[in-house]
């Protein structure tokens, strides 16, 4: 409240700031494979729907709910929800908005960190003469704190640290700062991606070997490419679009809403989402397919990317396959592929620190210093044993929790405080406020019925998923009275551990470390719990120092 308002140098500025901060490595990195995973082009067409019906709602809601919040001098989801419904419980709400980032910048920065030293494993060549397998155990190694890479065995968590620092220090300077990154990192980035993509979409058969005689890069275009319209009717295809349109996005996650808060009353919301919007799209369909995938088809043929596709691919496979193109080219490829993925991510990472730091500024007057570097400690604290205990699935817990399910569940709940709460003629006038452009008026209908049904849904489908996601098959068992049996990957059966214990019976060899596993998953669980309650203590606390200083 006492904040004296801070805002974006430029139009350009907040557009690639906005833009950073969507575009990351989930449009490289996580796109590639969930499409393939989902079947390819069965994958593309709920992906573009879930991106019409909810992604852009929900830019649509979150620019404007962080303009309005901005307005009366609120930087973070708290007081913004606070500031459109008269209940209190909507600043308990948007605790989310805190939370999701400062869980998630603790694992995403740390395979920021990867990129990074990768940058310098390539241009030092540790990677040359080395068989692919020995590519693959090289990342392992890393990972799982096994390997002493450049003679240090903790060199992975060195690394993360100073990965952290950088970001603490960029965060330091504030939004100008932001926007320097942006401005540089942006067009660098999709330079690499082009030169990349050239490379995907014209290496075709060339690279065939006795090996993989069937290799072609074009199998793997196609495969993404080829609608098929069977998938429409699975609604696992359409879990696994909405979670990539909500990630890909940002949205669900509170870091719009604190951006957007800083733009200037009049700006134009509108088209200026739109174009943030799209611009992710763009990078993620055109470039973020045209990389991995084909790649690798090209090299390995696509029955092999098809097997193997995950999230390892990147560092595991890439830095072999890059080699084969000669040493010159090969270099040229790999500090454009680990240095696109770096920038990708630093744009990103830093939207994540700007909700607590705008909130502690907001709240308690911190300076931007205070803000980054309590910013950082919290999210190290957070971080360390996502990078210790990585190989007992640390990391997985909290992207499943905090990456996933919190951004459904919030997403939800801002949807309809916007659209029912705040009303959805105050909503829309607020959306259009100052806008050059016409959004068609289908999209109030969008944003106030289909977007929070789909989200529901999603939510639903989340929380139930039958056996074997075989929806139909378990609505009929229950029909005839028998019981819903639920799948292992459902929110319902992970809360209660039963996918691992699943695992331990069929395993029963593995049991020893399946059992530290589960241990792991339940302590980091509780340190996500622990970290939501005390940002909710800290938002308690405020309400007694802002009705202090009214007094
Ligand atoms: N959208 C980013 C990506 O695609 C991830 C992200 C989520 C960034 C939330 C900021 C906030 O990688």
């Amino acid at each position: 409240m006492t904040a004296k308002n801070e805002s974006w140098g430029s139009r350009v500025g907040l557009i690639l700031a906005m833009a950073g901060n969507a575009v990351g490595l989930g449009n490289f990195l996580r796109f590639p494979v969930q499409a393939v995973q989902n079947g390819g082009g069965a994958f593309i067409i709920p992906y573009l729907i879930c991106f019409l019906l909810m992604g852009i709602p929900l830019l649509f809601t979150e620019w404007s709910i962080g303009r309005f919040g901005g307005k009366m001098g609120n930087h973070s989801t708290p007081y913004i929800l606070d500031s459109m419904g008269k209940k209190s419980i909507w600043k308990y709400v948007g605790v989310f908005g805190i939370f999701t980032n400062i869980a998630v910048v603790a694992y995403y920065t740390y395979i920021e960190s990867w990129t990074f030293i990768y940058v310098f494993h390539t241009i030092f060549g540790t990677f040359t003469g080395m068989s692919k397998e020995e590519v693959s155990l090289f990342f392992e190694q890393y990972v799982n704190l096994t390997g002493s890479d450049l003679g240090i065995q903790f060199l992975p968590v060195f690394i993360y640290v100073l990965i952290l620092g950088v970001n603490v220090y960029i965060l330091s300077t504030g939004l100008g700062g932001i926007e320097k990154v942006a401005k540089i990192g942006m067009p660098l980035l999709v330079l690499f991606g082009i030169i990349l993509a050239y490379q995907g979409w014209t290496m075709g058969a060339n690279y065939a070997s006795a090996e993989f005689p069937n290799a072609n890069a074009w199998d793997g275009i196609n495969f993404l490419w080829t609608p098929q319209y069977s998938s429409l009717a699975d609604p696992k295809v359409w879990l696994a679009a909405a979670g990539q349109i909500f990630f890909t996005l940002s949205v669900g996650m509170g870091s719009i809403q604190c951006y957007a808060s800083y733009v200037k009353e009049n700006e134009d919301i509108a088209l200026n989402s739109l174009s943030a919007g799209f611009t992710n799209e763009f990078v993620e369909v055109l470039l973020g397919s045209a990389i991995v995938i084909p790649i690798a088809a090209g090299f390995l043929g696509l029955d092999w990317v098809m097997e193997n596709a995950g999230f390892g691919m990147a560092f595991q496979t890439m830095p072999y396959l890059f080699q084969q193109w000669g040493s010159v080219f090969g270099a040229i490829a790999g500090v454009s592929w680990f240095g696109l993925l770096f920038f990708a991510g630093i744009t990103s990472s830093l939207a994540m620190g700007t909700p607590w730091m705008g909130f502690m500024k907001d709240e308690f007057g911190w300076s931007k210093v205070k803000g980054a570097v309590s910013f950082g400690v919290i999210a190290l604290a957070m971080g360390l044993p996502t990078v210790l205990f990585f190989q007992y699935g640390y990391f997985d817990e909290y992207d499943y929790w905090a990456g996933t399910v919190s951004l459904v569940v919030f997403a939800l709940l801002e949807i309809i405080l916007f659209a029912w709460v705040f009303g959805i003629n105050n909503a829309w006038s607020e959306l259009n406020r100052g806008a050059d452009i016409h959004i068609p008026v289908i999209y109030k209908f969008i944003i106030k019925y289909v977007t929070p049904v789909l989200l529901l849904l999603v939510f639903i489908g989340a929380l139930f998923t039958p056996e074997g996601n075989d929806w139909s098959g378990a609505i009929s068992a229950l029909l005839n009275g028998h019981l819903f049996s639920l799948d292992s990957s459902s929110l319902i059966s992970k809360i209660t551990h039963e996918d691992i214990k699943a695992q331990i019976l069929s395993n029963p060899e593995n049991s020893e470390f399946l059992e530290k596993k589960m241990w792991f998953s339940s302590l980091a669980r509780t340190q996500l719990i622990v970290l939501f309650l005390a940002i909710a203590a800290i938002v308690w606390y405020s309400t007694i120092n802002r009705k202090k200083s009214f007094l």
